[in-house]
């Protein structure tokens, strides 16, 4: 048993953590090692990983001026329920691995605990978008914020919305990221950010063998 999913039951990894903290580098190491397994993956992201995502992206993270809590709230869940819905549960129903930059964690971060609203409604709305679909494993990469910003600053591309917040609003994001790794352990690997990125990719490939193998481990018994 090689441990590649079969049809209908894919695995589904995202990657979570503030900005800058380099999901994108470890997201593309793990499909990296995933594909060299035998593994179909699919790589995809929030919000924009669909032709409509594309649009509603363009609007939360660059329209000039204030956007509504309760608005930007919904932008970001309409942009969820279309992605599951075209793009991530079919690839699971293939039996894909599905590996996403940020998911519903990411709403309850920022939109929740920045903002006027309650962590427990912008949950319920993105459980509502996604008809409860969460995910096998989720990697926070949890990292200082001033650190990512200076990583960020490196880059020089020009911020966005959210990028552009205060500090105070992005160690309340990491904060509320530690607490919903606390509160849901088994669904959650928090990494210490500021390691090698190579060491990082060994600890998140480990976890991600454990949860192949009982996977297959399901079918063996299954069958
Ligand atoms: P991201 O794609 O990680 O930005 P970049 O292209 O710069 O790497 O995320 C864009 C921003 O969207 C990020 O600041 C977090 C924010 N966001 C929310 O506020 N709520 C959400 O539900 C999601 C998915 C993202």
């Amino acid at each position: 048993m090689t441990g590649v999913p079969g049809p209908g039951r894919g695995v589904f990894v995202t990657f979570e953590g503030g900005d800058g903290v380099g999901k994108t580098t470890q997201a593309a190491l793990l499909q990296e090692w995933l594909t060299a397994r035998g593994h179909t993956v699919v790589r995809t992201r929030e919000p924009g990983g669909t032709e409509v995502g594309v649009l509603i992206r363009d609007i939360v993270l660059h329209h000039r001026g204030e956007i509504a809590p309760r608005a930007e709230a919904l932008l970001y869940a309409a942009d969820r329920a279309h992605h599951v819905e075209h793009l991530v549960r079919p690839a699971l129903e293939r039996g894909d691995v599905v590996i996403q930059d940020r998911y519903l964690d990411s709403s309850v971060a920022y939109q929740g605990a920045g903002r006027v609203l309650g962590r427990e409604e912008v949950r319920d709305l993105s459980v509502w978008a996604t008809e409860g679909l969460l995910p096998d494993l989720t990697v926070l990469l949890d990292l200082d914020p001033a650190r990512a910003r200076e990583r960020l600053d490196a880059d020089e591309k020009p911020f966005d919305r959210l990028e552009s917040e205060r500090g105070a609003f992005h160690d309340s994001v990491r904060a509320e990221f530690l607490a919903l790794a606390e509160a849901e352990p088994d669904r959650f690997l928090v990494l210490d950010a500021s390691r090698v990125p190579a060491d990082l990719a060994t600890d998140i490939q480990g976890r991600l063998q454990a949860l192949l193998e009982a996977d297959a481990g399901v079918v063996r018994a299954a069958d």
